[in-house]
């Protein structure tokens, strides 16, 4: 029988949509020795707030070194170590969830601190007060009516397991990530609606020291220790799933890469096939081997090529065949160009510098504005896998100020938000299965990146300046206003 097309035929956001913001613990939490957590490897990146952008972006691409590691390590003063203080979400968070709740927030994205769970990493018994502040932070959450996608680990591990054991380069730690993901499954288990074992599993191979917590001068051959810590995570990436299904039957197990969208910079043949290189190499390479269960040959032939050398042991391969995710998720911010020219301008970008783009703008940072680029990769991950997708992080960075009526007019952030909600929309309408969106930094946090509290992503402001300074206070801005109206419309309502 002839069906009408237009009837199954997506016209924009649906009514389940799940409209949201995420943050990440180190980055928001503060309090970081309250409740019986340990030192984790956030905790030790220092910050001088005297440095110059100059200072600051050096620093953000110089990894962490071992006398810095040391320092950091017997360190008790806490100004120079923004992620010991964040915004005080540890205290404040009743008060930050109820703005999330005004705003009409579906989902909560949040990481759970493996060292408030478990303090030094390696511990035999779970910190019970740790287990108790993810309980009411959830059940809070689903008071107000939000779900929760908790990020099991956002780049931050116990620093124990690091001093110890050098930290993901051994396959013990896969053993500590395992022991600390089964309390969580059993303990806090169906307070979670989507789980997502690791935050950018691409991370590592652009920012070893956050995505597998390396440090540069303790490896003699740096880019074997990378991969081989990648292969640890997708390894304990893939027993989590396995661990997920078997104690919470039915729970939705997430991979996330942080996605460039990759455009050749001219039709030039080589350029085009460098675009293909590049785009396997940083995004395809980690959601194939997440969601297709096994390494690409692609990765092999770069392996071989660049005498990378993994350590992988019997049953690895199966592990990974077995256990795929249930839905892809990523965080989206700008696009890169791949080009053959060496002397091609450069523009600045999240965990990496890529090449400049003429026909874009760029943040108050350089990261290039592609709201398109978001359409575009929509559609390649949904035609490479057909998996549920859901954007984990998206938003843009600003000097935010407040004016002098007191409020923060931040047209620049609703403009951004409503180019790359308009593309998603269209990406729905092409036919991509888009589950949800959590916008980044939903209230501003430290910058991850250069560790800085003015860069701000927020639709709430706080009051607190890079030495930690200020009341602390939250204000909503006028994109606060702005989201609420896009949740409340479904979508709808852009202007
Ligand atoms: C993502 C990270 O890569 O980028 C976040 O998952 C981070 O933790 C975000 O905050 C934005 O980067 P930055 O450096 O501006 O904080």
């Amino acid at each position: 029988m002839l069906k009408d097309i237009e009837q199954t035929t997506k016209t924009g956001f649906s009514k389940d949509f799940l409209w949201g913001g995420a943050i990440a613990a180190s980055q928001a939490d503060g309090a970081y020795n309250e409740g019986g957590k340990g030192l984790d490897t956030q905790d030790l990146r220092y910050f001088d707030s005297s440095w110059n952008r100059e200072k600051r972006n050096e620093n953000r691409n110089i990894n962490m070194t071992s006398e810095r590691f040391e320092t950091a390590l017997k360190a008790t003063e806490i100004e120079n170590y923004p992620f010991r203080w964040g915004i005080d979400f540890y205290h404040n968070y009743k008060n930050d969830l109820a703005l999330f709740e005004e705003m009409g927030m579906k989902v909560f994205r949040t990481s759970i601190n493996w060292a408030r769970i478990f303090p030094n990493g390696d511990d035999e018994n779970p910190n019970e007060e740790g287990i108790q502040f993810y309980i009411d932070l959830f059940e809070e959450c689903h008071k107000k009516g939000m779900k929760v996608f908790a990020t099991i680990l956002h780049y931050n591990i116990p620093a124990n397991l690091v001093v110890k054991y050098g930290g993901w380069k051994n396959r013990k730690t896969i053993d500590f990530y395992l022991r600390y993901a089964k309390v969580l499954f059993e303990r806090i288990g169906n307070r979670v609606d989507y789980w997502l074992p690791f935050n950018e599993i691409n991370a590592g191979k652009f920012n070893p020291y956050n995505g597998v917590c390396l440090i540069k001068d303790q490896e003699d051959d740096y880019e074997s220790a990378i991969f081989q810590c990648i292969h640890h995570q997708f390894i304990a990436n893939a027993l989590t799933i396995k661990l997920a299904h078997e104690i919470l039957p039915g729970s939705m197990v997430g991979g996330m890469i942080a996605r460039f969208t990759t455009y050749p910079a001219t039709c030039k043949p080589d350029d085009v096939m460098q675009m293909i290189l590049d785009d396997q190499y940083s995004n395809f390479f980690y959601t194939d081997v997440m969601a297709r269960g096994k390494y690409p040959a692609y990765m092999e032939r770069y392996f071989r090529k660049n005498k990378v050398k993994i350590q992988k042991q019997a049953g690895d391969d199966e592990l990974l065949a077995k256990n795929t995710v249930d839905f892809l998720s990523f965080s989206y911010y700008m696009s890169m160009v791949s080009t053959t020219d060496k002397e091609w301008a450069k523009a600045s970008g999240n965990l990496v510098t890529g090449n400049k783009n003429p026909h874009l703008k760029s943040s108050d940072w350089g990261w290039q504005i592609d709201p398109v680029g978001l359409r575009i990769s929509l559609n390649q991950m949904y035609d490479r896998y057909q998996l549920p997708l859901f954007i984990a992080e998206n938003g843009i960075g600003a000097f935010d100020e407040i004016g002098e009526d007191g409020k923060i007019h931040d047209q620049y952030r609703i403009e951004y938000l409503r180019e790359h909600i308009a593309q998603m929309k269209e990406a729905i309408i092409d036919g991509v299965n888009l589950i949800g969106y959590t916008m980044w930094g939903i209230i501003d946090i430290i910058s991850c990146g250069t560790i800085e509290m003015s860069k701000r992503y927020g639709v709430i402001y706080v009051d607190r300046d890079e030495r930690g300074q200020g009341t602390n206070k939250r204000i909503k801005k006028d994109s606060f206003y702005w989201y609420k109206k896009c949740i409340e419309s479904d979508g709808e309502k852009l202007d």
